[in-house]
């Protein structure tokens, strides 16, 4: 099955030409893509219609069995809910939240997301724990509100809420950006081992050539987007 389809998409920011024209697009269930383009070239635009935040004026876009670009609104919201998994280029953590309530909030919001964690029978605050355990945070950390934490802590705080409860699709936008090499390989490492097990589709923008050998596909946003072919 494809985790996204994309044929004959477009997309303009309001009054601006085109920023995305992108005639056809696949990835694989269970694949794992790096996304690269120079900045301004729409990276982050596209994300935000893979995950529902805005929507493309044409085309189509799918999202495994489910025609995504036909949904309401409300069902978008939904959807993106129970199956994406989103870190932001800046995490967009609540800052007076501890490190393990943010990580719980987008399980909060799924029923299903908390049916899956069930299923494996665990609570959702002990998959939490586990997982920010595991990404490196210590247990007096997890407690402690978000805003107290290093750059490279919240970021694997974000990495934990946008994985807990197995979405079906993980869209990361440069988060190892504020990462020395060391802490960057592990960050990536993880993420991938945890979205593997999930068999989790992965999309991830970076500009950093160091994280290529990571990924099953390589894409040049350009190459896709006749949009940013022009001189
Ligand atoms: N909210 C917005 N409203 C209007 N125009 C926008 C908005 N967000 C992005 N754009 C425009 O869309 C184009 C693509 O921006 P986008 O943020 O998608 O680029 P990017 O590839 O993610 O860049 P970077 O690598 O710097 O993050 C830019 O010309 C930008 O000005
Ligand atoms: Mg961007």
């Amino acid at each position: 099955m494809n985790a996204v389809n994309i044929e004959k998409l477009i997309f303009s920011w309001a009054g601006q030409q085109p920023t995305l024209d992108i005639p056809a697009w696949q990835i694989k269930q269970g694949e794992t893509v790096l996304l690269r383009g120079p900045s301004g070239s729409g990276k982050s635009t596209l994300l935000s219609l893979l995950a529902g935040i805005n929507t493309p004026q044409s085309g189509h876009l799918h999202l495994f069995d489910t025609a995504f670009s036909s949904l309401s609104g409300r069902q978008r919201d939904r959807y993106r809910a129970d199956n994406i998994g989103y870190i932001f280029q800046q995490f967009n953590l609540l800052p007076y939240l501890s490190a393990l309530d943010n990580a719980l909030l987008a399980c909060q919001f799924s029923k299903k997301r908390q049916q899956r964690i069930a299923k494996q029978g665990s609570s959702a605050e002990n998959t939490a724990i586990e997982m920010l355990q595991r990404l490196g945070l210590s247990s007096e950390q997890i407690q402690q509100a978000a805003h107290t934490l290093s750059v490279g802590q919240q970021q694997r705080v974000a990495a934990a809420r946008a994985l807990l409860g197995a979405p079906k699709l993980l869209i990361a936008d440069e988060p190892t950006s504020a990462l020395d090499a060391e802490h960057r390989d592990t960050f990536i490492q993880l993420l991938l081992e945890l979205s593997s097990q999930n068999n989790t589709t992965v999309i991830f923008v970076t500009h950093d050539a160091a994280l290529s050998p990571y990924f099953d596909k390589h894409v040049e946003l350009n190459e896709l987007n006749q949009a940013g072919a022009k001189p």
